[in-house]
Parts: C-alpha cells; sequence; structure tokens
C-alpha cells in the first residue's frame, strides 16, 4: 500500500486527517478521528502497561510550557536545530539534509556537517522541489526548532513549547529523587503532546510539529546499577550498527539481548530496553519483517546523547524512526544543576562509615580582605574548589586561582591549607539516565500501514486491517441479519450489553449484511456478531481475517470475546470445538 492509500483510508474511515481543512489546513497539524483517538488510548494504554506498570515506573503529568531559562540549560536554545535551505525564487523553506537525501544515494545527511550540506547541494545540482530553481550556492542556515511564546503579557518572560517531555521530568528531578527517598534505580514515564516547528512536515502524522511522545528516564548509578537481563535475555534483536552503516555492504547483525550486551554491542540498559520495546512491538502489531534497531551515526547523536539506537520501522519504502533508545548519561541532570539553584544529586550512603582523606582550607582572611577587598570571599571560595579537585596545587610558596577570568595569586602559608581525616557516610552522585523515547503517531501510523490487507472474498476484492485485538479501536460490530423479526432489539441488546462489559462496539443495521461486514474488516474490527436466527440463543461470530464463522450460545459471548481479547483462546480453537452444523 501507499503512503496516500493509507491517508484516505485514515480519513475515510475517521482515522486520522489535516487538521482545520475548513479552513485550508495547515501542516504539521493532524486530528484523530474517532477511531483513531481510541486507536491511539489503546496504544498509549498498552505501553503504559509494559513500560511503565511491569517495569515498577510511575507517571508524571508536567505542563507543555516551561521557561526559557531550562531550554539554556537543556542545550535545546543553542544546538536543537535543523538545516534550512531557503527557495531565493519563491520563497519555500526545505530541509537541506532532506534535499539531499531524496535526490542522490546518501542516507542520514543529519550527521554531515551543514557546510558540506551546502557543497552536496550545489555538486548535485539540486534544485527547489517547489518551483525547480537551482539551489546551489544558497546558503543553509541552522533553524531552532522550538515553538516560542511569551509567559503573561510582554516579552519579558519567554518560554517555549517543550520540544521533548523529557525536560519536564528533568527538571522535577530534585522532587521526584524525594520521592524516590534517594534510592536508584528508579524510573518515571511521561506521555504527552510535544512541539517542533519541523521546516517541511511530511509523511502526514510521521512528521508533524503537534505529536505525542512516551517517554521513560530511567534514573540509574551507573557504577553499580545492572538491568534485569534475564528478563529480556531471549530476545532477538536485528541490529544495524554504525559500524556496518559505515561499511559498503554493511550488514544486520542478529543477536539475542544477552548476546549484545555480553559482545558489548550494546550499551547494557539500551538493550535490556531493547528487549523490552521489541516485545512491545511486536505484541501490538509491528510487522518484524519490516523493522529493525539502528545505531546513530556519531555526527547524527542527539547534544545530549551519548549513544543512542532507533527502533526503526519501514513504511511505504522509508525507514521511519519510532522510537530513539538514548544513553543520556549524566548531561541533562549535570546542566540543570548547573544553571539551577537545586541540587540534581542524590545522597548515596555507604554500607559501612569510610574515613577518608579531605583537603580543606582555612585561608586567612586578615591578609585577604585588605590584598583583594570585594573579591576575598569569591578568593576563598576558590581556594576550596581547588584543594578539592588539586591537592598538589598547594605544593609550592604561592597558590594561582582565577577569579572573574582574573587570575589571583596567595602565598600557600595564607591559604590555611591541610589534610584531614573525616568519617564519610555516603557522597553525591549525579545519575545517569537511559531514556526509551516513543513517538506514538509514528507507531500508529506503523501499526495502520503493518496491518493493510487486500484478499480476495468470494470472488469480491477487499481491504482489511488487520489490527491486533489488543489495540483495535472497535473490538465487535454488532448487526441483525434483518431489520425485523426481533432480529434488530435483540442485536441492540445484545450491543449493549457487550457495551457494560467494557467492549468497544459498533452497531450496524444498514446496507447488506456483505457490506456492513466489509466496512468493519476495512476499520480493522476484528470480529463481527450478527444475529440471524430467529431463536433466541444463539448468533454467528465471525472472524475479519480469517472470515470464517462460528455459532455460539448468546449468554456465551461476553466470556468468548473476553478470551479472544486477552489472547486467552483463539477464533481457531473455538471453531475446532463448535458442534457441526
Ligand atoms: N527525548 C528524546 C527526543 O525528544 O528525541
Amino acid at each position: 500500500m501507499t503512503s496516500t492509500d493509507l491517508v484516505e483510508l485514515a480519513k475515510r474511515r475517521g482515522y486520522f486527517f489535516q487538521s482545520a481543512g475548513a479552513y485550508g489546513g495547515v501542516s504539521g497539524f493532524y486530528t484523530y478521528g474517532p477511531q483513531g483517538a481510541t486507536l491511539k488510548q489503546n496504544v498509549e494504554n498498552s505501553w503504559r502497561e509494559r513500560f511503565q506498570v511491569r517495569e515498577g515506573h510511575r507517571e508524571i503529568d508536567a505542563p507543555t510550557v516551561m521557561p526559557e531559562p531550562v531550554f539554556e540549560a537543556s542545550g535545546h536554545l543553542d544546538t536543537f536545530d535543523d538545516m534550512l535551505v531557503e527557495c531565493p525564487e519563491c520563497g519555500e523553506s526545505h530541509r537541506a539534509d532532506h534535499l539531499v537525501e531524496d535526490n542522490t544515494d546518501i542516507e542520514e545527511a543529519e550527521s554531515i556537517p551543514i557546510e558540506e550540506v551546502e557543497d552536496l547541494i550545489a555538486e548535485h545540482d539540486l534544485k527547489c522541489p517547489n518551483c525547480g530553481t537551482e539551489l546551489g550556492g544558497v546558503s543553509v542556515e541552522d533553524f531552532n526548532l522550538m515553538f516560542e511564546t511569551n509567559i503573561g503579557p510582554g516579552s519579558s518572560s519567554p518560554g517555549y513549547l517543550r520540544p521533548e517531555t523529557a525536560q519536564g521530568i528533568f527538571v522535577e528531578f530534585p522532587q521526584l529523587a524525594e520521592y524516590a527517598r534517594n534510592q536508584l534505580p528508579f524510573g518515571i514515564t511521561q506521555i504527552g503532546k510535544a512541539y517542533r516547528n519541523e521546516i517541511s512536515p511530511r509523511k502526514s502524522i510521521v512528521r508533524v510539529r503537534e505529536f505525542t511522545q512516551a517517554e521513560l528516564e530511567h534514573f540509574i548509578d551507573p557504577t553499580e546499577d545492572e538491568p534485569d537481563i534475564e528478563r529480556v535475555a531471549d530476545v532477538e534483536l536485528k541490529l544495524y550498527p554504525a559500524e556496518e552503516q559505515e561499511k559498503e555492504d554493511g550488514e544486520y547483525v542478529y543477536r539475542t539481548v544477552a548476546e549484545a550486551v555480553e559482545e558489548g554491542l550494546v550499551h547494557e540498559w539500551v538493550a535490556y530496553y531493547l528487549g523490552v520495546g521489541k516485545q512491545w512491538y511486536e505484541s501490538i502489531g509491528v510487522d518484524m519483517d519490516r523493522f529493525r534497531f539502528r545505531q546513530h551515526l556519531s555526527g547524527e547523536l542527539a547534544h545530549y546523547a551519548a549513544d543512542c539506537w532507533d527502533a526503526e520501522s519501514e513504511v511505504d519504502g522509508d525507514w521511519i524512526e519510532i522510537t530513539g533508545y538514548a544513553y543520556r548519561s549524566d548531561y541533562d541532570l549535570s546542566k540543570h544543576d548547573e544553571y539551577s539553584d537545586d541540587d540534581f544529586t542524590v545522597f548515596k550512603q555507604y554500607d559501612e562509615p569510610k574515613v577518608v582523606e579531605r583537603a580543606t582550607v582555612d585561608p586567612d582572611m586578615s591578609y585577604l580582605g585588605p590584598e583583594f577587598g570585594g573579591e576575598a570571599g569569591d578568593v576563598a571560595a576558590e581556594l576550596e574548589k581547588l584543594a578539592e579537585r588539586d591537592r598538589a596545587a598547594f605544593e609550592g610558596d604561592e597558590v594561582t586561582v582565577e577569579v572573574e577570568g582574573e587570575e589571583r595569586t596567595i602565598p600557600t602559608e595564607k591559604t590555611g591549607f591541610g589534610v584531614e581525616e573525616v568519617k564519610e557516610t555516603g557522597e553525591h552522585i549525579m545519575p545517569h539516565v537511559v531514556e526509551p523515547s516513543i513517538g506514538i503517531d509514528r507507531v500508529i501510523y506503523t501499526v495502520l500501514d503493518h496491518a493493510y490487507e487486500d484478499d480476495v472474498v468470494e470472488g469480491e476484492e477487499r481491504s482489511y486491517l488487520s489490527l491486533e485485538p489488543e489495540v483495535a479501536p472497535t473490538f465487535v460490530g454488532v448487526f441483525p441479519l434483518v431489520n425485523k423479526e426481533g432480529m434488530d432489539d435483540r442485536a441492540r441488546g445484545i450491543a449493549d450489553d457487550l457495551r457494560a462489559e467494557g467492549f468497544d462496539v459498533t452497531y450496524d443495521d444498514s446496507g447488506s449484511i456483505g457490506r456492513r461486514y466489509r466496512r468493519q474488516d476495512e476499520v480493522g474490527t476484528p470480529f463481527c456478531v450478527t444475529v440471524d436466527d430467529e431463536t433466541a440463543d444463539t448468533v454467528t461470530l465471525r472472524e475479519r481475517d480469517s472470515t470464517e464463522q462460528v455459532r455460539v450460545p448468546t449468554e456465551d459471548l461476553p466470556d468468548l470475546l473476553a478470551d479472544l481479547r486477552e489472547g486467552e483462546t483463539t477464533f481457531a480453537e473455538l471453531d475446532a470445538a463448535a458442534p457441526e452444523q
């Protein structure tokens, strides 16, 4: 299926469509329709169940607007850029790296320095896709992707729509660590909207300006904490390491999670979550033949990442990132620790107190005061820091420190330098972070694309969405065979009863029964119930993918459907157990 087919089906069947169409629409903003919004909720709940509940993590819900200092500290203000080239003729904006990727054999042009991208545009005679003007010689600029706003009236308090939900977790770390009683490891999740002012949104919900992220920040002590690899040890991974991508004939590497860790192919914490992720994608219907984990090339790594593997799915001939598994080390917490007034470390208690040597200073202020005036306090503070990091600096007759960029020299005898033995009960450490960051919209796009099937039923072509029952927005369609003889009342009663049991039900009594089946097939409803018997005690249960039908007692329906939804039984088993007709 092409992306156009998917977008048309999505619109026709209420999955998603460009928003504000009545006003011409606006690129990069999509509305989920009645089916799509439920599919999204089901995918999100399934993510919660796998990445949060089963892993013992907790969720928070932070604001989507955050003040500028947060993004100064996080590095997004300085470095969260894409490469922009503007057509000098028609004024259309393009992502320079995408132009290169779309028109040459080069992949991952994002990892190429901006000047080289400019050269590539000229070398390959790349033209504006809108008006055909040559773009060689046009300068490529960094374009910051954050949406800016003002908090309150006036412009004195700039803020930004969050470009990732993660910062809402990092800035609250002091409160979250207290909640976790300073005990590492612990994980915090967040799901919600994030915003990026994409230069050229594309592929419908794949590259949008407002999207949903589901992120987990797992805070660990890097010197002690290890993941429980056993839980996912045997999960098979299809890996595309950076080294293989750089070879001309690079190949996928197939390893279990345990093997990938043992061979040092993937960082153990990242590998653990690749295993969890693989299980989850499979459970929601991502086709594993069109799926891989690809390591970032070094030039492609986000400013905060020490290493990163993307889960990628193949849709319409392209590989798209659906999740980033980043090892963020202590980058974010260190930055917030440095830029804010709060402490972003945790106090790690030793099993037994330790006696350690500590270098201290006790500067002679009667010397520092007259010598350095108002700077005397700063000089004393710098001496203390120097003693902590470099005792050897106090071995000579004089010690030099820097205050406000100026060197200050003090006779060592005036610093009161000494080394003492102290008992320490613990130490402050900066946790490291491992982050699975899931793009929910891209997962949904993948699930729909991979679920799309064509076949021929009774001589008639059919297209259907083979969605997993766990995520299908409508679980069961209920129809009366004919709209009379009491069948309609019975069918309505069954629909009501099933809704009361928590099933998502569509009732449909219009058109031929074949047409009603096709409608539900196209929307991805796994089962249909047809009231086609004049007696009150049985109905026909039909399965979407096989189109097989089985007659079942009406009173058994809720339990049977629950078993089918939970995977406790399969339709084939039900069919085999049914009495011969
Ligand atoms: N938090 C990772 C990302 O937004 O890409």
